[in-house]
């Protein structure tokens, strides 16, 4: 058993943008990306099912448009629905990024939502199941994108 020395504070709580990719809303992963989320011990701030619009998107991933996986990108993302999710907590952002996992799926370590549940098979863009901020300022920005009202 562990003993917790330093008591949690609201002061450092973060936010941090989940999305459920088409991939994983398809294959039925929502609730076990949701479920891995609340294990960890981070809150469910805001879940809503979104259809990812082209402008959306632009904004959203606007450090790879003119990449050359960026268009591929774009009509995965536009496949289906995305669950947008934000979940909060102490450190989330970078919690979430190790809950992930490593981009490619194939490459991404067992006991990740990666490694244990998507598969590089695509030559043209990577479908590996979630989305997760990179920093707390990218946090912000894409919350905004996403759920405008909060
Ligand atoms: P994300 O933004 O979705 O959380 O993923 P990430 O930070 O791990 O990866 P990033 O470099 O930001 O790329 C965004 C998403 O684009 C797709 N991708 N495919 N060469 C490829 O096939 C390729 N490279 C990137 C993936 O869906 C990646 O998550
Ligand atoms: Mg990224």
């Amino acid at each position: 058993m562990t003993t917790q020395t330093t008591p949690e504070t609201t002061e450092t709580v973060e936010r941090t943008l989940v999305l459920v990719k088409p991939d994983g809303v398809r294959r039925g992963l929502s609730g076990e990306v949701l479920r891995r989320i609340e294990a960890k011990g981070y809150t469910l701030t805001a879940v809503e099912l979104v259809r990812a619009t082209p402008e959306l998107l632009e904004k959203h991933y606007a450090e790879h448009v003119g990449k050359p996986f960026y268009e591929p990108l774009v009509e995965f993302m536009m496949s289906g629905p995305t669950l947008a999710v934000v979940a909060e907590g102490q450190r989330v952002v970078e919690g979430f990024r190790s809950l992930a996992g490593a981009t490619d799926g194939t490459a991404a370590a067992p006991g990740t939502i990666r490694g244990d549940l998507a598969r590089s098979w695509s030559t043209k863009v990577m479908q590996n199941i979630v989305h997760g901020s990179d920093s707390v300022e990218s946090a912000a920005r894409e919350i905004a994108l996403w759920f405008p009202s909060l």
